[in-house]
């Protein structure tokens, strides 16, 4: 890619204004100065220099959620050759990755992206992102089965944190519970309901902080809006 290219990709003048910022000196690529027309950077390996500091183009940020299908993983690729959820999201020109995990047989709200910050937010301990699921269970949960959820279950030795959970009344259904945690232990609310003493059918996660999977069919994807993604970063209502 021509120099002044590399530059206006880098979000720090038009491509015109670029060759006026080259011509007057201040461009060094790999320690030599560039003050002429006509270089080429590699863009994978040159180190360009402004006024002595590294530039880098921008890349594009993608910020999407999908209905995760049962029987898919959510890694960028797996060893035993199952269907990735990159299977599912092809028509992104970008390397999107899942923000956090959904077991193979989970379904429901996955978000994904190339923003590193973005997911670290989502996914640190130190923020605290609710998450909620819908569970298909054998038998509906009594009062202090529910008890038991709220206040915390002890998984592995180590006490959960209080979860929020209730008995949802849908009798066409089944018996289901939404249960919403923040933590993200694995398989934590399978274990959690089992450790109760319920046999979980399905699973489903409905909701990530603020943004809920609504009617979003299973399977397809769709771009966050931006206020959507003010609110998961916590800014915005
Ligand atoms: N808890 C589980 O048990 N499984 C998931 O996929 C997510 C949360």
């Amino acid at each position: 890619m021509r120099l002044q290219k590399f530059i206006a990709e880098c979000g720090i003048a038009s491509r015109r204004s670029a060759e006026k910022i080259i011509e007057s000196g201040r461009v060094y690529v790999n320690g030599q100065l560039v003050d002429y027309m006509g270089f080429v950077v590699d863009e994978e390996n040159d180190v360009v220099e402004l006024d002595g500091r590294v530039i880098k183009p921008q890349v594009k940020k993608h910020y999407i959620m999908l209905n995760k299908p049962k029987n898919y993983v959510t890694t960028v690729s797996d060893d035993l050759g199952r269907p990735t959820v990159m299977n599912l999201v092809t028509d992104i020109n970008a390397r999107i990755y899942p923000v956090g995990r959904l077991d193979f047989d989970t379904t429901g709200l996955l978000i994904m992206t190339n923003d590193g910050d973005f997911a670290n937010i989502l996914t640190h301990p130190r923020h605290v992102v609710n998450k909620s699921y819908i569970a298909r269970i054998d038998k509906p949960l009594d009062e202090s089965q529910l008890e038991r959820l709220r206040s915390g279950v002890e998984l592995d030795g180590v006490m959960t944190a209080p979860a929020k959970a209730e008995n949802i009344k849908r009798p066409q259904k089944g018996f289901e519970v939404k249960i919403t945690i923040h933590e993200g232990r694995n398989r934590q609310v399978r274990r959690m309901l089992e450790s109760v003493g319920v046999n979980v059918m399905s699973l489903k996660r409905i909701s990530i902080g603020s943004l809920t999977l609504g009617n979003l069919p299973e399977g397809k994807w769709r771009r966050l809006s931006d206020a959507e993604i003010d609110k998961l970063r916590g800014k915005g209502k």
